[in-house]
């Protein structure tokens, strides 16, 4: 909706005026969630394409709520409005080059006490920072994929992030709906330590020969929402295979190097996962539930 410009800036509470950047599945679904949440949000990218794409899924997910109320989503491929927004979550790809030039981009068009928050999941808070000349007004605030539905959110503190900050991505988790934990800046953080452990065993169990699909049936069948290899589609080759990448080089003796990494096999045949329609499963276009 591109009519949101006077609620967006005529806001008393500053805690609403959220932007974005990246209309990728993170930022689309960060974006929904403000906007489900009563926060006018503005997202940003630098591809057409992709907002439109993001929009698109917006409205599929509204069209399938009851209760359809909520603020506007502003999708613009340049910067407006971020001179007024008191929080910037960054979602565009892992990547600590691409991610610093944004951070460093955002942070010199928005006000001095914003807050920026990157949605990283695998990069330190620490190394972004250092694109930063407000170090003190930045945080990680990792959201977990579909971000609408998962209720936690880390807000991970760097070295140099204030209790400002801190608070801010805290009122921010909560103002979304959701429950923040604090955790402290490291590989994985907190969820992904623990996630990547499991990622792990799952990829040995692969590179042993087990079918994937008995494994997703059996982790089913044991009460977890999701089996492994479907998780990962759901998540995207692109970025569980950067994830895993990085964080078992973190921690080499509980997850050491597999010989042969069947998330690395899909992603080099093209397969991105649910997104792309195709990934350990296949997907319906448009589909988000379960593979047939
Ligand atoms: N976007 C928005 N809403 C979605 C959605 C999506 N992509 N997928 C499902 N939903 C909604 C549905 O609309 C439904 O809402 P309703 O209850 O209001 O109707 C609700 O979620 C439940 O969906 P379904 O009934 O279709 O399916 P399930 O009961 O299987 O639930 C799930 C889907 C919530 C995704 C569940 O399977 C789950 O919890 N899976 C585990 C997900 C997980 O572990 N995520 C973490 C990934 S790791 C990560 O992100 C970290 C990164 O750093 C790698």
């Amino acid at each position: 909706d591109p009519g949101d410009g006077d609620a967006f800036a005529a806001s008393q509470d500053l805690l609403l005026r959220t932007c974005v950047v990246g209309a990728g599945v993170m930022g689309t679904g960060i974006a929904y969630t403000c906007a489900c949440h009563g926060l006018p949000v503005r997202l940003k990218d630098v591809r057409a394409s992709a907002l439109q794409h993001s929009l698109q899924e917006m409205e599929r997910l509204l069209a399938r709520r009851s209760d359809a109320t909520g603020a506007a989503v502003r999708a613009q491929l340049d910067y407006q409005g971020f001179e007024c927004a008191s929080v910037v979550i960054e979602a565009v790809v892992d990547n600590l080059g691409i991610k610093n030039k944004v951070l460093g981009e955002v942070e010199g068009l928005v006000a001095e006490d914003a807050v920026l928050l990157s949605n990283t999941s695998s990069l330190r808070i620490d190394d972004l920072a250092t694109a930063l000349q407000r170090p003190q007004n930045f945080a990680g605030m990792h959201f977990f994929n579909p971000a609408p539905v998962m209720p936690l959110v880390e807000v991970i503190r760097g070295r140099q992030t204030s209790d400002y900050a801190v608070q801010t991505a805290v009122k921010q988790a909560l103002a979304m709906g959701k429950i923040p934990i604090v955790v402290r800046d490291g590989p994985g953080f907190l969820v992904n330590r623990i996630l990547m452990a499991y990622i792990h065993a799952f990829l040995r169990l692969l590179a042993e020969g087990v079918d994937y699909q008995r494994i997703d049936r059996v982790t089913e069948a044991f009460g977890w929402p999701m089996g492994p290899a479907y998780l990962e589609d759901v998540v995207g080759l692109d970025v569980g295979t950067q994830s895993c990448d990085l964080i078992f080089a973190s921690y080499p003796e509980r997850m050491p190097a597999l010989p042969r990494n069947a998330f690395r096999v899909l992603l080099d045949a093209g397969l991105y996962g649910q997104k792309g329609g195709a990934g350990f499963y296949l997907y319906r276009p448009g589909a988000d539930g379960r593979p047939e």
